[in-house]
């Protein structure tokens, strides 16, 4: 499903070189649920911006589903994206102008969907308890409830992978751990392919395989 082969990535500034990258072979297969860790600055949003197609590689490649996204041009990537890849922050990153309900439709209005309706948007926010939001604009919302919504908006096409980057960092414990079920529902319902960066030891203790990053290499790769 996913593969990487090499992955390298350099950032060069105006004062010096960062190696953030230096090598990433990987391969995730269909279904799985995976936690990145490792600590602050070991590249593991770089990472998964290269999974997710956000950032291109300074080397290597990156294979979904047996395309080298690396080669594709922006507005090629862009659907391939669109239609695959659905992605959580750590800021929710909501559209302020937008209601909740709006902003879970926005990816079918921009990648369109052969095997989705319009009205999945309020099944969802059903779903993730906030059926009675469904009009309220993001600064009407708690934290949590903003990540509920941005975590609907990112299953609103059905994206078979599910890419995270702390999803549960700026929320307390109780927010954290209801994202944490919402998250493990979606996954097991749709089968989606869950690549989850988190310090979270309780959301990483779900997860099928840890992988931890440091330095930018993967020093550890562990299954259940
Ligand atoms: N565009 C960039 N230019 C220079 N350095 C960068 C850039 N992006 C990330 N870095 C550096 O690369 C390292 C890894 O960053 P990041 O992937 O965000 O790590 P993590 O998510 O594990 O904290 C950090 O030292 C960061 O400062
Ligand atoms: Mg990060």
């Amino acid at each position: 499903m996913i593969r990487t082969q090499s992955l390298s990535k350099t950032a060069v500034t105006p004062t010096h070189r960062v190696d953030i990258l230096k090598g990433i072979d990987l391969h995730i297969p269909r279904g799985q649920f995976v936690a990145i860790m490792g600590p602050s600055g070991s590249g593991k949003s770089t990472l998964l911006g290269l999974l997710a197609g956000l950032d291109t590689p300074s080397s290597g490649q990156v294979i979904l589903d047996g395309a080298d996204i690396t080669a594709l041009a922006e507005d090629e990537l862009a659907l391939v994206r669109g239609r695959k890849i659905g992605f959580v922050f750590q800021a929710y990153q909501l559209i302020p102008t937008l209601t909740a309900e709006e902003n879970v439709l926005l990816p079918y209005e921009l990648a369109g969907g052969d095997n989705v309706e319009p009205s999945r948007a309020r099944e969802l926010l059903d779903l993730v308890g906030l059926a009675d939001r469904r009009d309220h604009y993001p600064v009407q919302l708690s934290g949590g409830e903003q990540q509920r919504v941005a975590l609907a908006r990112a299953f609103m096409v059905r994206p078979p992978i599910l890419m995270a980057d702390e999803p549960t960092g700026n929320l307390d414990s109780v927010n954290g751990s209801h994202i944490l079920d919402l998250l493990l529902t979606l996954n097991r319902r749709e089968q989606t392919t869950l690549v989850l960066v988190t310090h979270d030891p309780q959301l990483a203790a779900h997860a099928d395989r840890r992988i931890t990053l440091r330095d930018g290499l993967i020093v550890e790769d562990v299954s259940k």
